[in-house]
């Protein structure tokens, strides 16, 4: 039996013994990275035909951040990891798999995952790509949460990671959707935590994922890609076409942003018995300062409760509800104890939700 095998075997051996048990997954660490480089939105006038104002007043956003060098997707997924194990005072041998969300992978193969994988030095656990885009993080985060409860796995690194920067149309045909997008990664380790009090011990409640494949073409990148024809993946005439960059139908993105993420909002409290005024604090996923503030008035969430990072790092997709984590951390404003719901709408349609006593 190969080492990997055994360890796995020992894992289960440790683990299956308290299969529905009180066994939950708890949030050890949380880190992220942004990229230094700061764009704003007076830079975007100066290569679009843009303004400060149209970009404030439809979004709330007024800066983001984009790579300069030949850093790729893995780069800052690695950064980010590296302070999430540092944060956890684990040894990042201790880590049994890894998951990585993403829709702006390193290459079209293999996953990002493994690339992040050989960059730890972490040979043998599994590593997987969760393709979700805007709610990758929560897929990732109700897998992982689902492989610790079952006792298969102890320690895992979850990563939302994202390079948009190098994808977007810049010229004035693409600043509908490339104002919008920022690069950064977060990282959490999920840990196996016995849970004596669950009113007071640190665990995720419940987690509710969802798709609507009929919307896929809403929000999506057509090239390159299989279903592009006999021509191949991407050719002279896609490019023409401008397909290699994403494309958006931003008024129906929007209406089911907001209606989706009240939806999940609900399921979650239903779930749990707990009422929104039970919340402590609201992560929403951040594409649009309106979206969210649609969503505060409507379910009348006090502001004070609803933490956003949206006007300064702008819509990092898979990356922003980690991102969000350690800020709210940084700032004091999500502390040990907390209830904490996340909620997430992306590029599917996929949306998501997930209650947490931090
Ligand atoms: O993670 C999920 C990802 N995405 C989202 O959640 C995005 C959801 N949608 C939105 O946030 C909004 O729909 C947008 C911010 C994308 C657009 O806001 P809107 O209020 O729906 O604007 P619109 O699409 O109605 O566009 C209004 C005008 C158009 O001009 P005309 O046709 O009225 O002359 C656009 O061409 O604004 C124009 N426009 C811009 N003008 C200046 C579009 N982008 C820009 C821009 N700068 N960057």
């Amino acid at each position: 039996m190969s080492e990997q095998s055994q360890s796995n075997l020992k894992l289960e051996n440790n683990f299956q013994s308290k299969f529905h048990s009180n066994i939950q997954s708890k949030i050890l660490s949380v880190a992220s990275f942004l990229p230094s480089n700061v764009v704003t939105n007076f830079d975007l006038e100066k290569i679009m035909d843009t303004t400060n104002e149209w970009i404030l007043q439809r979004t709330g956003i007024s800066e983001r951040r984009w790579v300069t060098g030949d850093e790729s997707t893995s780069d800052l997924a690695y950064s980010a990891s590296i302070k999430a194990i540092e944060n956890a005072h684990i040894d990042k041998k201790d880590i049994d798999m890894i998951l990585l969300a993403t829709l702006s992978p390193d290459h079209e193969f293999p996953g990002t995952a493994c690339f992040l994988q050989g960059k730890l030095k972490l040979s043998g656990i599994p590593a997987i790509d969760i393709r979700q885009q805007c709610s990758g993080f929560i897929y990732a985060l109700s897998m992982a949460d689902l492989y610790i409860k079952s006792g298969r796995y102890k320690n895992i690194l979850i990563v939302g990671a994202e390079i948009h920067s190098q994808g977007l149309d810049k010229s004035t045909d693409g600043r509908d959707v490339s104002v919008l997008f920022g690069d950064g990664a977060g990282a959490v380790i999920l840990t196996a935590n016995e849970v004596k009090n669950k009113d007071t011990d640190s665990h995720i409640l419940s987690t509710h994922i969802h798709a609507d494949g009929q919307f896929a073409k809403e929000l999506w990148l057509p090239a390159p890609g299989s279903a592009m024809g006999r021509e191949g993946r991407i050719t002279n005439v896609h490019l023409l076409e401008k397909l290699q960059y994403p494309r958006m139908n931003g008024k129906a993105v929007f209406t089911h942003a907001v209606r989706r993420m009240i939806e999940s909002l609900d399921e979650c409290c239903n779930c749990n018995n707990v009422k929104l005024q039970d919340i402590d604090l609201f992560l929403f996923h951040q594409a649009n300062l309106r979206i969210v503030e649609s969503i505060s008035q409507r379910l009348e969430l006090p502001s004070s409760k609803v933490f956003n990072t949206v006007q300064k790092f702008a819509n990092t997709t898979a990356a922003t509800i980690p991102i969000g984590m350690d800020y709210a951390i940084q700032e004091n404003k999500l502390q040990r104890g907390m209830l904490v719901a996340l909620s997430t709408f992306g590029s599917g349609f996929t949306w998501g939700s997930a209650l947490i006593r931090y």
